[in-house]
C-alpha cells in the first residue's frame, strides 16, 4: 500500500509515466528504467527539454510567490507531479504560513510520495483525481476541507493539459473548473507547444504514444483560449522564462523553451 492507501501493484513500471519522465528531466531520482530510457530518447531528440522543464518549474515558483504575495490564501494544484522541492505549498507558506493547498494528480506514483513530501505539512492535502473529470475533483472531500469557494482561489494547471487529447475536450474541462471559481480567483496555466520545435516533435510524440498519456502540444492561439473570460495579467501568455523573470533572460535561451505560461484573474 502507498501512503494514500493505494495498492502498490497498481503502479505500472512496464510503461513510461509522464510524471516520472518529467522527474528525470528535472534531475530527480523518482523514476524507473523504463522512464529513464524513454525520457533520454526525448532528450536525445530534443535537448531543449531539460532547460524547458526547469523553466516551467521556475514559472510555477514565480506565479505561486506572486499570488501568495497578492493575498490568495488557497491553491488547487492539479497535475502536481512527483514532489520536487520547493513545491507549491513550500513557496506559498513561506510567504504566508496559513495558505491552504490541495494537490491532485492521477498518477499513483505521485501518491506514493505525496504523504511525506506534500501532505506532511499542515494545511495541505493530496488526492488521486483526474482533471478529465472536474466534478469529481471539485466535489472531493479534501477540497471540501481545504477550499472555501466563497474566497478567491488559485487554480493551477501547470504542464498538465498537454496530456489531454483534443477529443477529451481540454477547453471544456478548463471552462468547468473556471466556472467553479469565485471573482478574484486566478488561473495559473502552462502548456507545451511545438511552435519552436516543429521539426523534432513527430519523433517525440511517438515516444509518448508508448507512455501512459500522450503528448498533445498546442499552438499559442489555442492555449490563450483556456483563459476565456479571465483577464490575463501582464505580460500575458508568453514563453515561461518571460513571465515576470527575476533575472534578465537571453533571447538565445528563451528561444529553446517550448512552454507557454500565463496567469489570469477572474473579474
Ligand atoms: C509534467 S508534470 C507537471 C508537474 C508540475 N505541475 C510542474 O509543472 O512542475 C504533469 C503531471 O500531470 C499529471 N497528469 C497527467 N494527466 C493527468 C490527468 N488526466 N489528471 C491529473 N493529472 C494528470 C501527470 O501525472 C504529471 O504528474
Amino acid at each position: 500500500m502507498t501512503d494514500q492507501g493505494f495498492p502498490l501493484e497498481e503502479i505500472d513500471t512496464s510503461r513510461p509515466h509522464p510524471a516520472r519522465m518529467y522527474d528525470y528531466y528535472l534531475g530527480g531520482r523518482d523514476n524507473y528504467e523504463v522512464d529513464r530510457e524513454a525520457a533520454q530518447r526525448v532528450v536525445d531528440l530534443l535537448p531543449d527539454i531539460i532547460p524547458a522543464a526547469r523553466a516551467n518549474r521556475n514559472f510555477l515558483h514565480r506565479a505561486v510567490r506572486f499570488l501568495a504575495g497578492s493575498g490568495i490564501e488557497q491553491f488547487i494544484d492539479i497535475g502536481t507531479g512527483i514532489p520536487t522541492s520547493p513545491n507549491t505549498h513550500e513557496i506559498a507558506q513561506s510567504v504566508s504560513p496559513d495558505i491552504r493547498v490541495a494537490y491532485i494528480d492521477n498518477d499513483p506514483i505521485v501518491a506514493t510520495h505525496a504523504g511525506a513530501r506534500l501532505t506532511g505539512a499542515g494545511n495541505t492535502g493530496f488526492f488521486l483525481g483526474d482533471v478529465r473529470d472536474p466534478a469529481s475533483i471539485l466535489d472531493h472531500p479534501t477540497i471540501g476541507k481545504l477550499i472555501d469557494f466563497g474566497q478567491p482561489v488559485a487554480l493551477m494547471l501547470v504542464a498538465v493539459l498537454h496530456f489531454i487529447k483534443d477529443e477529451e475536450n481540454p477547453a471544456g474541462i478548463v471552462a468547468e473548473l473556471r466556472d467553479a471559481l469565485p471573482a478574484g480567483s486566478h488561473l495559473v496555466l502552462s502548456h507545451a507547444t511545438a511552435d519552436f520545435h516543429a521539426d523534432s516533435m513527430s519523433e517525440v510524440f511517438k515516444i509518448y504514444t508508448k507512455a501512459t498519456a500522450t503528448l498533445n502540444t498546442r499552438p499559442r492561439d489555442e492555449i490563450v483560449g483556456y483563459f476565456d473570460g479571465f483577464d490575463l495579467l501582464e505580460p500575458g501568455l508568453v514563453q515561461v522564462p518571460l513571465w515576470r523573470p527575476e533575472q534578465p533572460q537571453s533571447a538565445k535561451d528563451v528561444a529553446r523553451v517550448g512552454f507557454y505560461g500565463g496567469v489570469a484573474r477572474k473579474g
